[in-house]
């Protein structure tokens, strides 16, 4: 896993956002797959104004999103459906049919294991994903990929942890908001990606940044076996990559 440092979180979000504006202009038919959370909303932001000022096309492009949370409307602000339409789709010609999102219209356990095969296959038809954006959790989760003894690989259902559960609240009016499952891609899924982009800002990040840069893998650290990918950077400001400079000059006197 390569680590590339920029110095400010806007640098990071116009980098990488470029990265995929490259691969979009080289391939029209990019297929994406797409990650929520506070990190990656400048990467949106600056796709927005490429798509705005500089023509970047998203018409030919085909999105899949990493994780949702189970049991929320499409139309609930917290979605991640929401999230995707507020800070990117509403904004570029990302046609509707081509955006993908694990989604079950009931709460039925049958229908879950059914729509996310279901999403798997969508994503083999369209040739799987040629880019790959997610951010890190706190305890090294990947979509909603918690650590355990045991990771899935494919997309299925979650129980959401603790630390999890906390950190997301900070989004909600109360904790009892905040729900206790979600769907999200497995681990093979993600590393089914041809490229992928790990983006982390910020000081609270140093620590996993650091851990994960240790390159021991284990699925207590699911964003540990992305060390198994040939083809996957890590994209820090220079207070998530903190920890890892001093380690390296510690190693270097
Ligand atoms: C969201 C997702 C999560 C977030 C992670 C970091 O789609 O996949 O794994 O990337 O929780 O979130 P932020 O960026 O808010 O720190």
């Amino acid at each position: 896993m390569l680590i590339v440092k920029h110095e400010t979180y806007n640098d990071m979000s116009r980098a990488v956002a470029n990265m995929i504006a490259r691969e979009i202009r080289n391939n029209p038919h990019t297929v994406l797959c797409l990650a929520t959370g506070s990190t990656p909303i400048g990467i949106y932001q600056e796709l927005v104004r490429l798509h705005r000022e500089e023509d970047l096309d998203f018409s030919q492009v085909t999105t899949f999103n990493l994780d949702e949370y189970y049991g929320l409307d499409k139309n609930d602000p917290q979605s991640y459906s929401y999230f995707m339409r507020e800070h990117l789709f509403a904004h570029v010609n990302v046609s509707e049919q081509n955006i993908h999102h694990i989604r079950v219209p009931s709460n039925n356990l049958e229908d879950v294991a059914r729509y996310c095969q279901e999403y798997e296959l969508k994503i083999k038809q369209a040739g799987g994903f040629d880019i790959l954006i997610d951010g890190i959790g706190l305890n090294g989760h990947i979509g909603f990929n918690e650590p355990a003894d045991e990771l899935q690989s494919y997309t299925h259902l979650v129980d959401l942890t603790q630390s999890t559960i906390e950190a997301n609240s900070r989004f909600f009016s109360s904790m009892d908001e905040v729900p206790r499952h979600a769907l999200t891609m497995g681990m093979a899924t993600i590393l089914g990606a041809k490229k992928i982009l790990l983006v982390a800002s910020g000081k609270h990040k140093a620590e996993i940044v650091n851990t994960i840069m240790d390159a021991t893998i284990t699925t207590q650290i699911p964003a540990t076996l992305l060390h198994l990918h040939h083809d996957t950077e890590m994209h820090v400001d220079s207070k998530a990559a903190q920890l890892v400079d001093q380690k390296r000059s510690a190693e270097r006197s």
